[in-house]
């Protein structure tokens, strides 16, 4: 009970998260997500994100109080997203931990997004390894951060230079057929699948890419193979078999993920590798980072998949180290910050 009570509010992108932790315990996680509503669109709809982020914010706060079993005034701490991620959806959020702060009278901590998602598997996992190589895999981020010391910010190795890891998953999965967003939907169908049957390209893995863009990552040529070979199937009258496609690009993307995500840990001399964001729910994923990562020695911690997704767990659990650790509160000008590296 001498540990901080903190509240932390997640809306860079389509969830109203609200989340409230204890030190390292999670004691309420309250999640609204607007996905069902960018569902007919393929894709989120800032607008329309934004729109249900201020539709969810109280109820999403009370529930999460709730599920707590305090009262708003109990809270010692509110921390929030104020980068990267859509600027009026972030906004939201930033508004609404700020009315908390000022109202409540207690500090508030502006969080980095990706270094909540680190933060988050103290949760689970209990005090973070730091250093450690997170590798963030989501709609709108595929990552290698270094991460010294998490309060302080994480350091970008190297990143995606088009399509991120969920979107391919997402773009794939709708040339194939399957519902929004695909990423769940591909990894089931995998399962009865052949990940050898169809060869695609691992993006960035020749020598030459690797001089240059060694911790990088590249999908959008990955997904135009697919939609190649999908569309060179049609055009002979063969049927596609979804298992076997969905298998074989599911492979493409943990192979290249998890061998440049292992090789980043090593060149750094890093011992545990921390994957986070909604891809770090891929079964295979799993199954691909832990075998290599263990080949040299290299530990590999992965949330639950609950916690991978954007939450407001996260937030404050990232909220709660800044507090332990002695860090400053930040301004009540705090701005919402879209491009926040
Ligand atoms: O972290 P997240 O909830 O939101 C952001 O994009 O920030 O990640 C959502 C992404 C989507 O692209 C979704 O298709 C993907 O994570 N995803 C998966 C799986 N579960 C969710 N991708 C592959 N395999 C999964 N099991
Ligand atoms: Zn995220």
């Amino acid at each position: 009970p001498d540990e901080p009570l903190v509240l932390g509010i997640e809306t860079s992108c389509d969830e109203t998260g609200v989340g409230i932790v204890r030190g390292h315990t999670l004691l309420a996680d309250a999640v609204a997500s607007s996905v069902e509503e960018h569902a007919r669109f393929g894709g989120v709809v800032p607008e329309v994100a934004s729109r249900a982020h201020l539709d969810a914010m109280v109820p999403t706060i009370e529930r999460a109080c709730e599920t707590a079993g305090i009262a708003l005034n109990d809270v010692d701490a509110i921390a929030v997203t104020s980068g990267p991620g859509l600027a009026g959806a972030l906004l939201v959020g930033v508004a609404s931990a700020k009315a908390l702060a000022l109202g409540l009278g207690k500090p508030l901590y502006g969080v980095n997004h990706l270094a909540a998602h680190v933060a988050v598997d103290q949760l689970e996992h209990g005090a973070l390894p730091e250093p450690c190589l997170a590798m963030l895999v989501s709609g709108g981020h595929s990552s290698l951060l270094e991460v010294a010391d998490v309060t302080q910010g994480v350091e970008p190795m190297g990143s995606t230079l088009d399509d991120a890891a969920g979107e391919a998953f997402d773009k794939v999965a709708r040339l194939l057929g399957l519902p929004f967003p695909g990423g769940p939907h591909i990894d089931r169908a995998a399962r009865s699948g052949n990940s050898f049957a169809i060869d695609f390209p691992r993006g960035l893995t020749s020598k030459r890419d690797l001089e240059r863009h060694r911790f990088d990552f590249s999908f959008s040529g990955l997904k135009t193979a697919v939609a190649r070979w999908v569309e060179a199937q049609q055009r002979d009258g063969v049927a596609i078999d979804v298992a076997d496609v969905a298998a074989s690009f599911q492979e493409a993307v943990c192979d290249v993920l998890t061998r440049k995500a292992v090789d980043a840990a090593r060149h750094r001399g890093i011992e545990d590798i921390l994957i986070g964001g909604g891809v770090a729910a891929n079964s295979r994923l799993r199954v691909l980072a832990e075998e290599r990562a263990s080949a040299h020695g290299i530990r590999v911690r992965v949330p639950r998949p609950g916690l991978c997704t954007d939450n407001g767990a996260m937030v404050a659990a990232l909220g709660s180290e800044l507090v332990a650790r002695g860090r400053a509160p930040s301004a009540l000008d705090l701005p919402a910050d879209s491009s926040q590296p």
